[in-house]
């Protein structure tokens, strides 16, 4: 029986779509379901294009209701992967998945992480900060931001005319290069 991943992603979702290819036809994992809080995500369309199907969510729904539990438990969903995903996980989220929450976070933690701590914005106080170094972290999530054992981080130089569109850039390519080994790591784990 297949293992099933299940990804969260508020935005563009590139890193889904890596995440989209790297299990593509692949006998042993799938990508169940992409669920956003964001109707007008581009992460929508990429689902689309890999016939990978969606499930759009209100703050009612994810944080008052057990649906989602409902929805993941009826799909058999092993791994949930954050994926540029900005609400916190609820509690009862994180109890029904223990271990089982991945997500990716555009830092070297514990440095710029936490509550409105996302894309852009961490971007803009590494370079704030005149940091030489960015990086990407991949943890566990707990039921604060960006707090959840750390599985792996990996860093770039910053050079010193480097803007934030280059900064930018440097944090994805480390996140497109490193994020579907590591969950394929994972994932490959888990006992069904
Ligand atoms: C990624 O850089 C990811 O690390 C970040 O959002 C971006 C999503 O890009 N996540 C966070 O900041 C979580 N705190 P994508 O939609 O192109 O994958």
């Amino acid at each position: 029986m297949k293992k099933r991943i299940a990804i969260f992603a508020s935005g563009s979702g590139s890193n889904a779509q890596k995440l989209m290819e790297h299990f593509k036809n692949n006998p042993e994992v799938e990508i169940a379901l992409v669920l956003t809080n964001n109707p007008d995500a581009y992460v929508l369309q990429r689902a689309d294009n890999f016939e990978i199907p969606s499930h759009i969510f209100d703050r009612h729904e994810f944080y008052q209701t057990d649906h989602i539990i409902d929805l993941l438990k009826n799909l058999d969903v092993d791994l949930i992967v954050l994926a540029g995903f900005l609400w916190l996980i609820p509690k009862n989220l994180i109890n029904e998945y223990p271990g089982r929450i991945v997500n990716i976070h555009p830092a070297i933690l514990p440095k710029f992480g936490g509550k409105g701590m996302y894309g852009d914005h961490v971007h803009n106080a590494v370079m704030a900060a005149k940091e030489t170094e960015g990086g990407i972290t991949v943890h566990y999530v707990d039921e604060n931001y960006d707090e959840g054992e750390y599985i792996y981080q990996a860093k770039y130089r910053i050079d010193k005319d480097d803007n934030l569109e280059m900064i930018k850039f440097k944090g994805q390519q480390l996140e497109h290069l490193h994020y579907p080994r590591i969950i394929d790591g994972i994932i490959k784990k888990i006992k069904k």
